[in-house]
């Protein structure tokens, strides 16, 4: 993978096929923090007020963070530890790593999944595995640095736990069965860890271009370094990392499921020219050719359907992600 930006973000130019059309730039790089992107402590014994908060963010933002959460910080720390070094490691062994698996349940790729196609690059790089069944997967994830598999495999499952309650508190939100998440359309547990090295000119370039998440829900853990913002009322406002804190965010489909109930919002990453920056995206989506489309209670004469029934593919999914 001679391309990673890690292997040769040190020369500290930036190439031309780098520099964004100026319309896509990000523009001013000091927005204003989100002082109203909901924090919810999940930590609170009323149900009824949780699941209440968590459906009006998800209605109103389609963003929110959460506290209290019930996965370990130790966990978290840990995860963020090995996630680091995964990155710092040197180009051919991430090429090693990452090669386990002929179907390609664990890749590493530079900029987006469309390098090759792409007009423009994104100054990241991203390891993505799947996680789901944690069995299946866990033999294909990187053995280096030793502890990988021994901290994510516990991470990812505490971040699925995580997800689901998450999941069901949405479902009981919309007035839907709680448990409509529990099949196929929750069966994806894919892990995408991006990162974003420091980056010689933040003003002409991104980490990710403005985008949708394309699935159901990302849970997201992020450094404590600044770099995700949010599109709210036709404006870029910056998402505050709060240490030990998860960043959610409502994907597409979760949209389509909720017929337009809940809202999934375009937010991008920025980069910053001091520190590198690591964001650990954990993603449950269909598996594939489920069947996707609103959910049945949510459809009436005065809700009519917003979408047709599809079949889920997965192969498309991540490159939905548009920049
Ligand atoms: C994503 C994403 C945000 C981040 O992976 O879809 O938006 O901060 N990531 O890396
Ligand atoms: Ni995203």
């Amino acid at each position: 993978m001679e391309h990673l930006v890690s292997g040769w973000c040190n020369d500290r130019s930036l190439p031309e096929s780098y520099i964004l059309p100026p319309e896509k730039r990000p523009g001013k790089l000091t927005v204003p923090l989100a002082n109203n992107i909901p924090v919810i402590d999940l930590g609170g014994h009323d149900q009824t007020d949780l699941i209440q908060q968590i459906f009006e963010a998800s209605q109103e933002f389609g963003f929110f963070q959460v506290i209290n959460h019930g996965v370990p910080s130790n966990l978290m720390d840990e995860a963020m530890s090995v996630f680091k070094e995964f990155h710092a490691l040197s180009g051919e062994d991430k090429a090693i790593e990452t090669s386990k698996d002929p179907n390609k349940s664990c890749y590493i790729y530079t900029s987006s999944p469309n390098y090759a196609t792409e007009k423009f690059h994104l100054w990241r790089d991203g390891l993505m595995h799947h996680c789901n069944p944690l069995e299946k997967y866990i033999q294909f994830w990187p053995e280096k640095p030793p502890r990988y598999r021994e901290v994510v495999g516990p991470y990812t499952a505490e971040v699925r736990k995580l997800g689901f309650r998450i999941l069901e508190f949405i479902s009981q939100g919309l007035g839907i069965s709680p448990d409509h998440f529990s099949s196929g359309l929750s069966e994806n547990q894919t892990l995408l860890v991006n990162h974003y090295p420091p980056c010689p000119d933040p003003s002409l370039t991104l980490g990710v271009g403005k985008h949708r998440d394309p699935g159901g829900i990302n849970i997201l853990l992020q450094s404590d370094v600044y770099g995700l913002q949010v599109f709210k009322d036709e404006e870029w406002v910056g998402v505050e990392p709060i240490p030990y804190a998860f960043v959610v965010n409502i994907g597409y489909l979760l949209q389509i499921i909720s017929n337009g109930k809940l809202k999934s919002v375009e937010h991008r990453v920025v980069t910053n020219s001091n520190v590198a920056r690591i964001a650990a995206s954990f993603i449950i989506i269909p598996s594939d050719k489920t069947l996707v489309e609103p959910a049945k209670a949510l459809v009436d004469a005065s809700n009519p359907c917003h979408t047709k029934a599809f079949l889920a593919n997965t192969k498309l999914l991540p490159m939905a992600l548009k920049h």
